[in-house]
């Protein structure tokens, strides 16, 4: 049984994944709009992560016998400066996403939620993940500044980006 505290913070990390999703939408149509394929791809695929981490949140929620819940999301961001732009946002936005698992970890350690803490680990390394494709992607465009053939040829790279969630959802 979990504490209606943890609960809570459960459920607000739902609002924070969905949120995560229509931000990487919004990065997604600004690339859309500058014709960058691959960058609209890449920010399509990601969105469809942070769907998927929403609904490993909910389905958890419902699986510990809690009462999951939907709350009010708001507007991301829809104009950005340039793809890096897109990168370095969404770098800093997965940093902050981070503290959040661990503040829901420190919480799940707090109350030796057992459950909690192994379904959080694979949030801590989804994390580390994130944040090492977004700096990557930071140093990379921050390298290229303004060469447009190296700009296409990233963008033809994440082109081949596809969503490929786990094959099993407590995984
Ligand atoms: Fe769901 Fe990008 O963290």
């Amino acid at each position: 049984m979990l504490s209606e505290n943890l609960i809570k913070e459960l459920n607000e990390q739902i609002k924070y994944e969905l949120y995560s999703e229509n931000l990487y939408l919004a990065m997604a149509a600004y690339c859309a709009s500058e014709d960058l394929d691959g960058f609209t791809n890449f920010f399509k695929v990601q969105a469809e992560e942070e769907r998927f981490h929403a609904m490993k949140f909910f389905d958890y929620i419902i699986e510990m016998n809690g009462r999951a819940e939907i709350s009010a999301i708001e507007a991301p961001e829809n104009e950005y400066g340039s793809v890096l732009d897109t990168f370095e946002k969404a770098y800093k936005h997965e940093q902050f996403v981070t503290k959040r698992i661990y503040k829901l970890m420190d919480l799940a350690i707090e109350e030796k939620e057992h459950a909690t803490i192994s379904f959080l680990k694979w949030f801590v390394d989804e994390q580390m993940e994130e944040e090492s494709t977004f700096n990557g992607m930071v140093k990379k465009l921050s390298r290229i500044e303004n060469n447009g053939h190296a700009l296409n040829m990233i963008d033809a790279e994440l082109a081949q980006r596809v969503f490929t969630p786990p094959a099993t959802t407590d995984k």
